[in-house]
């Protein structure tokens, strides 16, 4: 692995040239008061280096003869590491990691500048701690006023994250392995979430069985707050509080997605608490149903990213004119977005490393993003029929008899030379499935 993480970094160094990029770890995280969240490298970070501790900070310098790689970490401590556990120190970022030359992190600001001198940029992406965007700032600033001395130094600062990104963007074998795992993990939990669920649970039940195979099998546990949402709590798109008893008669939306080896699958599925659909329940399953596989079909290489969206919501609309929630013609009620307030996200998100991953979607307006092989992308299409629905004056009032419905189905697709593959396709999502 240390070889891949070293191939990705040559990749870049390649791409930025003359200059210097600066990575930092993720903060750790306060869950409350002095106790913290289990710590999560960032991304990118991450995707670099494989390094998962705190308090680190990576510098890329292709242009410096010795060090090319250089990490700055936190020094081997036996008293702290009792409490916190094991610190990786100097010696070994150098000889596990592959750095060139490792520093505790408390001799960065000394050290830095010796990287920056001779590069012509920095590279950096401005993050959410402004303390510590406000120390490359001032190291910055400092070598811009004695640049005349020099003659070199850096005289922009361009964000990591185009190039960088568009590389992750696309997953080796190795990450498509992992992936494939997190994709496991995930259907082997959603499929015994089906098979326990019955009137009378309670939606934490299914978290908690769910969440302890994410565990079981290796997982880091679950991708994102998982979603365990009955009747019409599964209009709230983001409901994690997963507290309520479920009775028969109403729809069980489950959105979860398990993390493992710092990769993520997203899967939701929308069945019966009980044995069946009502008729109200199976016409709207039926429309997002064939959405998704629409959307899917759409999903090969030389196809525009945005396709996956418009075919989605094509579908989605055309069935809400053939029940009357909506009237009008199809063009124009998709050109004026009618259908928002049914299915008010977007489609597909790109899948990875974060759960919604980096990499963008258009370049803008009149370029679209280009499906190419090796990518991961959600497929997602929804219909909610929100209690209190603000509907456009020129639609009809909706039916009663519809409301409180809320649909989802998502699968994890990877980009293939000939076309696509759903790597969550185990799960059970056609209609006889998922009645019992
Ligand atoms: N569960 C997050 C998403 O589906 O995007
Ligand atoms: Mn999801
Ligand atoms: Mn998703």
């Amino acid at each position: 692995m240390q070889t891949e993480y070293r191939q990705r970094r040559e990749q870049l160094m390649a791409k930025i040239g003359t200059g210097t990029a600066i990575f930092r770890s993720a903060p750790m995280a306060v869950m409350h008061n002095d106790v913290e969240y289990t710590y999560r490298q960032d991304s990118d970070f991450f995707y670099l280096t494989g390094f998962n501790e705190a308090q680190a900070v990576a510098v890329l310098a292709p242009h410096h003869g010795e060090h090319r790689f250089v990490l700055f970490v936190q020094p081997k401590d036996r008293e702290k590491e009792v409490w916190s556990g094991y610190r990786c120190g100097i010696d070994a970022a150098k000889e596990l990691y592959g750095a060139d030359e490792a520093y505790p992190i408390s001799e960065l600001d000394e050290k830095l500048p010796q990287y920056l001198e001779k590069a012509d940029r920095i590279y950096y992406h401005l993050g959410r701690d402004r303390s510590f965007n406000d120390k490359i700032l001032g190291h910055y600033q400092s070598l811009l006023r004695t640049y005349p001395k020099r003659g070199t130094g850096p005289i922009a600062i361009e964000d990591t994250g185009p190039i960088l990104h568009s590389m992750r963007l696309v997953k080796s074998e190795t990450e498509l392995e992992l992936m494939r795992q997190a994709a496991a993990i995930a259907t082997e939990a959603h499929n015994y979430a089906q098979e326990i669920t019955a009137p009378g649970c309670y939606e934490y039940e299914i978290q908690a069985e769910m969440e302890r195979i994410f565990r079981l099998r290796g997982g880091m546990g679950p991708a994102y707050p998982s979603i365990v949402a009955s009747g019409a709590n599964a209009c709230v798109l983001h409901y994690i509080e997963n507290v309520r008893q479920m009775q028969d008669g109403e729809l069980l939306l489950i959105d979860a997605g398990c993390a493992y080896g710092y990769y993520n699958s997203d899967i939701t599925r929308t069945f019966p608490v009980g044995r069946k659909f009502t008729p109200e329940q199976k016409t709207l399953y039926e429309i997002v149903l064939e959405a998704q596989k629409q959307a899917i079909a759409q999903i090969k290489p030389g196809n525009p990213h945005k396709l996956v969206h418009d075919t989605a919501v094509r579908v989605l609309t055309e069935g809400l004119v053939e029940l009357g929630i909506l009237k009008g013609e199809i063009d124009k009620l998709i050109e004026e977005e009618k259908y928002k307030p049914y299915y008010m996200h977007r489609t597909s998100h790109w899948l990875g490393l974060d759960v919604h991953d980096v990499g963008v979607y258009q370049h803008g307006d009149d370029k679209p993003q280009i499906l190419q092989p090796g990518q991961i992308l959600t497929v997602e299409p929804g219909l909610y029929i929100v209690p209190d629905t603000k509907l456009a004056e020129d639609q009809p009032e909706t039916d009663p008899r519809w409301i409180g419905i809320g649909i989802r189905i998502e699968d994890d697709v990877l980009v293939t030379p000939g076309g696509n593959e759903v790597l969550t396709a185990a799960v059970p999502k056609a209609v006889d499935e998922v009645e019992r």
